[in-house]
């Protein structure tokens, strides 16, 4: 089922809830990948009923990013969705969700702001008001489908920390599950972003997962001050076409920078690759 309008899904929807069924939400803003169906997954099996959002959402883009460029690819979308057994697509447009005159006016719209000390940081560093965007709709995509679980990947592993910090501090009753980061055989970490690269910048693009497993490889061999493994990633960035914007390491769960690293901490990379941005990470221990 496609359903594009708010009431029509709270209608759509009510029954599961009066029959005491369990809904998972998965959020996601369309083109979607194997990364998805893993998401997806583990929603068919952990809830009785499945809700996937394809929402490219308007206020979590900023002035210079690729919000008109951004892959939309409903029709297959819906078909995947459709073949993996998902119950429902809710894909509103911006005015359903924000009302006409907010798309592009977002000064007359209450935002949810996650706290500074997590987004002053890798991601939140470029992109301002980036998270504020994220956890606003994901806010609104809550209170919309009222799930019991909601699903995020790992690979924006900086989103996912700062979803979990909103829900434990607004007291949001829904379970926030993260999933694995699923990955070409190559070690490329999938995203719809990757549809923009061609197959020299895929592999080119290869760098950020090979600095990312050298790291913990290093870790695993007993090195833990911080800056020195971050040393280690510079003989691989010796390419012309690859160009590093942030390699850190911080705590998983509060994002706290400390000197030395333990098995809670995570890698974080983020480059550009024939202009497009991606973003890896990976958790040092087990
Ligand atoms: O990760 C994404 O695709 C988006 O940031 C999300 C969570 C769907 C919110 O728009």
């Amino acid at each position: 089922m496609l359903i594009k309008k708010i009431n029509e899904l709270r209608e759509y929807i009510s029954p599961y809830k009066s029959n005491n069924e369990s809904i998972g939400l998965v959020p996601t803003m369309g083109a979607l990948h194997n990364g998805h169906l893993s998401l997806i997954k583990a929603a068919k099996e952990k809830c009785d009923r499945v809700v996937v959002s394809v929402f490219v959402n308007p206020i979590q883009f900023g002035p210079n990013e690729d919000y008109n460029k951004y892959p939309r690819t409903l029709d297959a979308d819906y078909e995947l969705c459709s073949a993996n057994g998902v119950d429902v697509v809710f894909s509103p447009s911006p005015a359903e969700m924000y009302g006409e005159g907010n798309i592009l006016s977002n000064d007359n719209l209450t935002y949810v702001c996650p706290p500074f000390s997590y987004t002053d940081k890798l991601c939140g560093k470029s992109r301002i008001g980036h998270f504020d965007g994220v956890c606003t709709v994901v806010n609104k995509l809550f209170n919309i489908v009222q799930p019991d679980l909601a699903f995020f990947g790992e690979k924006d592993a900086q989103q996912l920390i700062i979803i979990k910090k909103m829900v434990k501090d607004l007291n949001i009753p829904i379970e926030i599950i993260g999933c694995p980061i699923v990955r070409e055989d190559t070690g490329l970490a999938l995203s719809s972003r990757n549809k923009y690269l061609t197959e020299s910048g895929k592999n080119d693009a290869l760098v950020l997962s090979k600095i990312l497993q050298n790291i913990r490889k290093c870790y695993k061999q007993g090195i833990t001050d911080i800056e020195y493994l971050k040393e280690t990633a510079f003989s691989f960035l010796n390419n012309n076409n690859v160009e590093l914007e942030y390699l850190e390491i911080y705590d998983s769960d509060s994002l706290e920078c400390t000197k030395f690293a333990n098995d809670n901490s995570r890698a974080f990379i983020a480059c550009r690759v024939e202009g497009v941005r991606l973003i890896d990470n990976i958790k040092l221990g087990d």
